[in-house]
């Protein structure tokens, strides 16, 4: 029987387990012994992954993959990407092989500013608050000294503290909007230390505030917290070559795929239904490494997506046009991403993805990140206005069909050699298997 449980955090793993085992499954065994199967022989790095979260109770695997063959600005890169999705780190490899020769990604960091806010209610007069604000704003940087001094040693900060005025939008609503630099750190922590202490200290200095009246001194702290939305820590990456250039076993006539393939792009640009399918063919990409390197997707998916939605309509991130005979295909997206701190030196598959990597700084992921984006974009555009992207989704998606039927060896040979030239479905796996196994 489902039932409320108090003090579940409490209880050690084992009890935790057999509670849920017990409340849950009619064979509380089978579901005990699943979840112990992912645990690991390793104590110690069991106890770094229970520590990750609370409640912790197994561990969940995906598989990670790599895509090789990526040529960024002339240098290569095998990506590690961490993705469920049967076909994606496929098409990765496949979309950075072609292009590979075709002068490889060119990407550039267009900027790395961070924001954060201290939300705040503010009653009483606007102008007295702006003078309040100029006077206080180098006590307001004094104050968080000690929680910055080592992000400036290293060459970051905060940027800028603004007074924003948003009473037109919600009643006495202001904000401090705060911009950083936060080097190599995706810097959410650093980020909301740095307001908190702000916010206190606001607080604090409009209390004593002489010309204020009694309700002014009283300024309301409502929050503290940084902005997933980042337009403008952007990246962009961008492939290009002759249209002639384009060609290859599947692109037999380029100049009509190229055509095709722009309209495609401008069919997502004005059209959200399909926007949303495009950019998410994108965020194949970009999560898989995000994922793979630590570091937070549901923060670069939430920015990603306003990015995308930037001038009032919800679009296209990538864009395509053919100038002077040549094919361009670009993308701009902000990403807030670190290689330093959060779990990028305790996971040991996060620390060995970024060695992979060559250990690149912030920026350098940044653009790698994109080009994973832009290359899983590219190879879903040329399969669906070429062959339709179930050819090789299918193929993929074939052995976890066999899996789920726990097919053996020679049935396994005996049905991938027939599907080589025959469509893939569910049924027709299936059927076929069946008829094997007569
Ligand atoms: C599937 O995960 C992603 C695609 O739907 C993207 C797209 O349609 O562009 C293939």
């Amino acid at each position: 029987m489902n039932q409320a449980v108090s003090g579940f955090s409490k209880l050690s793993k084992d009890e935790k387990i057999n509670w849920i085992a017990q409340t849950y499954f009619s064979n509380p065994e089978q579901a005990t012994h699943t979840l112990k199967q992912y645990w690991n022989n390793d104590q110690k790095l069991q106890q770094l992954h229970d520590e990750f979260i609370e409640n912790t109770v197994s561990n969940f695997y995906l598989p990670m993959g790599i895509a090789p063959n990526f040529l960024i600005n002339n240098t290569y890169y095998s990506v590690p990407m961490v993705i469920e999705e049967s076909s994606v780190v496929a098409a990765a490899a496949k979309a950075a092989k072609y292009w590979s020769t075709r002068g490889g990604f060119k990407t550039t960091v267009i900027n790395t500013e961070k924001i954060g806010h201290v939300h705040f209610l503010f009653t009483g007069n606007h102008e007295k608050l702006t003078t309040f604000f100029n006077q206080i704003k180098p006590q307001l940087l004094q104050s968080v000294q000690s929680i910055t001094a080592n992000m400036q040693k290293r060459g970051g900060g905060i940027i800028d503290i603004v007074l924003v005025d948003k009473t037109s939008d919600l009643q006495n609503y202001y904000q401090l909007h705060v911009t950083f630099n936060t080097i190599d750190s995706m810097g959410a922590n650093f980020i909301n230390s740095c307001l908190e202490q702000l916010a206190t200290t606001l607080k604090q200095k409009a209390l004593n505030y002489e010309f204020f009246s009694e309700e002014e001194k009283n300024i309301t702290i409502v929050m503290s917290i940084l902005s997933n939305y980042v337009p403008n820590c952007l990246v962009r990456a961008e492939v290009s070559c002759k249209i002639e250039d384009l060609a290859e076993k599947k692109i037999e006539n380029p100049h009509e795929f190229a055509q095709k393939f722009i309209q495609a792009v401008k069919i997502a640009e004005i059209e959200p239904y399909r926007a949303v399918t495009h950019n998410k063919g994108i965020m194949n990409g970009v999560d898989a490494v995000v994922l793979a390197t630590g570091n937070d997707f549901r923060a670069v998916e939430a920015g990603v997506h306003a990015y995308a939605s930037k001038n009032g309509n919800y679009s296209s991130l990538s864009h395509a046009k053919i100038e002077n005979g040549i094919f361009h295909f670009w993308l701009e997206i902000p990403l807030a991403l670190g290689t330093v701190g959060g779990l990028t030196a305790l996971h040991p598959l996060v620390k060995l993805a970024l060695e992979i990597l060559q250990k690149p700084s912030a920026q350098q992921l940044m653009q790698i990140v994109a080009a994973a984006g832009l290359a899983q974009n590219f190879a879903a555009l040329r399969s669906l206005t070429t062959t339709g992207i179930q050819e090789g989704h299918m193929k993929m998606h074939l052995n976890n069909i066999l899996n789920q039927f726990q097919a053996t060896k020679e049935e396994r040979q005996s049905i991938q050699k027939h599907f080589e030239n025959n469509t893939v479905s569910h049924a027709s796996v299936v059927e076929l298997l069946e008829s094997l196994r007569k």
